[in-house]
């Protein structure tokens, strides 16, 4: 739970004024045993679901506090965003049109775990937009859907790297035998 893609700040380290910030909006779920069960479940190319929502979280609050918008209720949307606890990938775990159904059960989740207000429950549910054809209604909650699409991209082309490199390291490695 370092750091967010592409990004060299430290999320641990309070000393800095933007994480500082960031903590204060988001501490009680960043440190929840519900939150941390993301990690069991990989999002995108070796991206697990903690750290593609940890991305999508730091960015939607770093767009929404630049813009002047309500970056609080945005970095805790998108933290929550994908708070469904299932593989997407295994056919067996679907239940409805995936793109819509996930994220009603991390808004529902979301609800549950932690309480949410308006914005935070339209970002959540919203997040597939334009995959799905509901609108959002705050500004927040395009931060929070471009965000996503943004940090999936380059968990994707991170995950092509990390590949590469492994591929590389092997080559390596079976040529010393
Ligand atoms: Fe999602
Ligand atoms: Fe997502």
């Amino acid at each position: 739970m370092g750091k967010a893609i592409l990004s060299a700040v430290d999320l641990e380290n309070i000393n800095n004024t933007a994480v500082a910030e960031y903590m204060d909006c988001v501490r009680d779920i960043f440190y929840s045993d519900k939150i941390k069960k993301l990690d069991n479940y990989e999002q995108h190319n070796h991206t697990s679901r903690l750290q593609h929502s940890i991305n999508v979280s730091y960015y939607s609050f770093l767009w929404s506090r630049r813009l002047g918008l309500d970056y609080r209720s945005a970095a805790r949307a998108g933290l929550m965003h994908d708070m469904y606890f299932y593989d997407w990938r295994r056919p067996s775990s679907l239940r409805g049109y995936h793109p819509l159904w996930h994220a009603l059960v991390a808004c529902d989740n979301a609800k549950k775990e932690f309480g949410i207000n308006d914005i935070e429950a339209d970002a959540i549910k919203k997040h597939m937009w334009p995959c799905i054809i509901n609108f959002p209604k705050y500004r927040e909650s395009y931060i929070v859907s471009f965000a996503d699409k943004f940090c999936a991209m380059a968990e994707f082309f991170d995950g092509i790297e990390t590949v590469k490199k492994v591929t590389r390291l092997k080559a390596a490695y079976a040529a010393r035998k």
